[in-house]
């Protein structure tokens, strides 16, 4: 196994390797607290990526640092080919327009229907939209995640998987290019965990986005990764295919799919 991420590893060779994210040399500290020590990674387009890590190793972290949530202390963050470090905030603005992040907890407005919570990113990134296209987008949006029905409902009416789905739709809303996803399936049952998955795999095959995928859901990571990156003590300790990894004889990567 290698700390050092490249683009060819996985079964990764059918993308054309096209490097949408970079983190090389990547530190983020939370006072005395080194969370990431040295983290180098990288994202090809059209792949998902997942991240393993027990909890508290700072995955949340370092999609945080990608979205712009969290600041690197040291290190380099390219995102589409623009070093971040050296962009203004207009431009950063215009980067982060196309990272979509669907977060742990699903960050919906309970007191919004649900066409509502699809209207809100939309009127917040685009000054003036018609009403035709707005109600377009979110019909589209809606169907992509097998939502169509509950439009008018509030999302406290729906359950945790048609939330999680709602999430999800309220991302792909604006189109994003990359798709970092922070713990997609958790607290879901098993099958509901898979649709969520599946869902995951629409997406990536219907907009061709790159995405990261935090999970501890390790069915989640068979049905979606085309790569794998483990986190240990602030670094990439492990990298490979999901059968890669399986198949390792190293016990503290073996616990992951027990
Ligand atoms: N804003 C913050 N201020 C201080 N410490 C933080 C902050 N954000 C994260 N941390 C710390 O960084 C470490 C990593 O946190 P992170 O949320 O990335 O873990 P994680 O790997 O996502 O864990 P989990 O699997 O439980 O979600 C933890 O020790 C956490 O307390
Ligand atoms: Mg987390």
């Amino acid at each position: 196994m290698t700390t050092e991420a490249t683009p060819l590893k996985g079964n990764n060779n059918k993308r054309n390797n096209m490097i949408v994210v970079e983190m090389i040399h990547v530190k983020k500290s939370f006072g005395e607290n080194q969370v990431l020590c040295d983290i180098n990674l990288v994202i090809n387009k059209g792949e998902n990526l997942v991240i393993l890590g027990k909890s508290g190793t700072g995955k949340s972290v370092l999609i945080k640092c990608i979205v712009g949530l969290d600041i690197l202390d040291d290190g380099k963050l390219v995102i589409l080919g623009k070093n971040i470090s050296e962009l203004n905030d207009k431009e950063l603005m215009v980067i982060r327009r196309k990272i979509g992040f669907l977060f742990q907890s699903g960050a919906l407005y309970d007191s919004m229907t649900v066409r509502e919570n699809l209207e809100f990113p939309l009127r917040r990134q685009l000054i003036t939209i018609p009403k035709e296209k707005m109600d377009m987008l979110i019909k589209e949006a809606l169907e992509d995640v097998g939502l169509a029905e509950t439009i008018d409902l509030s999302p406290s009416e729906l359950s945790g998987g048609m939330r999680k789905r709602l999430g999800l739709a309220r991302t792909l809303i604006l189109k994003p290019e990359i798709m970092l996803y922070d713990e997609p399936t958790t607290g879901l049952d098993p099958i509901t965990s898979k649709e969520i998955s599946s869902l995951i795999l629409e997406v990536q095959k219907k907009y061709n986005t790159s995405s990261i995928i935090i999970t501890h859901d390790i069915n989640c990571a068979k049905l979606t990764a085309d790569r794998i990156i483990v986190l240990k003590d602030g670094i990439c300790a492990a990298e490979g295919s999901y059968s890669d990894l399986k198949n390792s004889t190293d016990a503290w990567i073996q616990a992951f799919f027990e």
